[in-house]
């Protein structure tokens, strides 16, 4: 079939929307109508080119929700008219890692996914018969996608797709980093780190688990304001002395938990040094630019404080997606408070641009 989609042609230049051809499911394989996709720093940073495992042309986006057309032979977990939220972190529920609590790192389809693949090594995407990679395993900026079925989750049809789709990548990361990841316990002191679509939505699941204290720290008022919404108890604009503040609200000792998501090495050794001692628990979120280190001073963590990463919130997705989309339908999670732009397909490198200038959390793409 044909169906228009958003090209990185050339690093660092506009993405092209244009008509590509999009060949039928394989085995295991589901052939997704797209509703709605939200624009992530992610497909941003392959753009530009600063991402060094990027490649081109290739169809970015990997925040998608949408209806499932097709599927190919043997596919069983999915059929036609199901709603499903794209996974650029799939779950075989076979591998080591998907049979095992402790990661949500599944290893089924990772290597040729990387490498811009379908698990067979072949893509479904082409123009003028010249192939062209899959992006995250999703390529969501586009009308239409094929996906392994494992690499997407069945969500209730009742819930909108545009909102949706921001479960696909950044709020259920941070919710996840919370809730999964940290398992943040009842009456707990939190801080986080950034208040982005992330950040935010790790306040969020602050709340959710019952946490008693958020604290919110970012250099924006107005994203604070939204920290608010969320359900931070206090907030703060960031600076050299956010620590110090951290502690003295602690009593000296620190939080029992808290959570980087800038990106920025700077604020992942705040959000360690910010960590109680004897038992509080950083969670670093955020990506952080090629090459750089975090330094720790090593007795911060004999003294008690641990560090660990999440990656997508630590979220088994076919499993864990549909539930916080639940979670957002029964009103635990306001969902409409991120959503600042609503985007054509046509209209994605405005997309970039509002990102870029910090206007807005996310810019939600409709296809209809
Ligand atoms: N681990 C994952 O699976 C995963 C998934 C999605 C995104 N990410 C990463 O998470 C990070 C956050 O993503 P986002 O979409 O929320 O980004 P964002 O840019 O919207 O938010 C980052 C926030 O950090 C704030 N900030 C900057 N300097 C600060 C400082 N010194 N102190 C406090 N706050 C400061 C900014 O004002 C901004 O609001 C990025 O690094 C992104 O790449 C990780
Ligand atoms: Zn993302
Ligand atoms: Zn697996």
């Amino acid at each position: 079939m044909r169906m228009r989609a958003a090209v990185l042609e050339e690093f660092g230049a506009p993405l092209e929307v244009q008509e590509l051809e999009l060949a039928e499911p394989q085995a295991g394989e589901v052939l997704v109508r797209l509703e709605a996709c939200g624009v992530c720093h992610t497909d941003l940073y392959t753009a530009s080119g600063a991402d060094p495992s990027g490649y081109a042309p290739t169809v970015l986006g990997h925040e998608g929700a949408g209806v499932v057309e097709r599927v190919g032979e043997g596919v069983g977990l999915v059929q036609p008219g199901d709603h499903v939220v794209t996974l650029f972190s799939p779950q075989c529920g076979e591998c080591i890692h998907c049979r095992s609590p402790k990661t949500n790192l599944c290893l089924a389809i990772r290597e040729q996914q990387n490498k811009g693949y379908l698990p067979d090594g072949t893509t479904r995407l082409s123009r003028d018969g010249e192939p062209i990679r899959h992006f995250m395993g999703t390529s969501t900026f586009a009308e239409y996608t094929v996906m392994p079925e494992i690499a997407l989750a069945k969500v209730s049809p009742d819930a909108p797709l545009d909102r949706a789709c921001l479960f696909a990548c950044g709020l259920s990361t941070g919710l996840g980093a919370a809730m999964f990841t940290a398992k943040v316990e009842p009456g707990s002191t939190c801080v986080v780190f950034g208040a982005g679509m992330v950040g935010l939505g790790a306040v969020a699941g602050c709340r959710l688990q019952g946490a008693e204290r958020i604290v919110c720290v970012d250099l924006s008022e107005d994203r604070l304001e939204l920290a608010r919404g969320q359900g931070a108890t206090d907030v703060m604009v960031g600076g050299d002395d956010t620590v110090d503040r951290i502690l003295e609200m602690t009593d000296g000792f620190g939080a029992d938990y808290t959570f980087e998501a800038t990106g920025l090495v700077a604020v992942m050794a705040q959000a360690v040094e910010a960590a109680r001692m004897g038992w509080g628990l950083c969670t670093i979120a955020g990506v952080a630019g090629k090459g750089e280190t975090l330094d720790i001073v090593p007795r911060l963590l004999i003294t008690g404080r641990r560090v660990c990463g999440s990656s997508f919130g630590g979220l088994k997705g076919r499993e864990q997606v549909p539930q916080l989309v639940e979670r957002y339908q029964r009103g635990d999670i306001d969902v409409d408070a991120f959503i600042s732009h609503n985007l054509k397909l046509d209209d994605v490198n405005r997309g970039f641009e509002l990102m870029e200038a910090q206007d807005g959390i996310r810019s939600v793409i409709r296809f209809s």
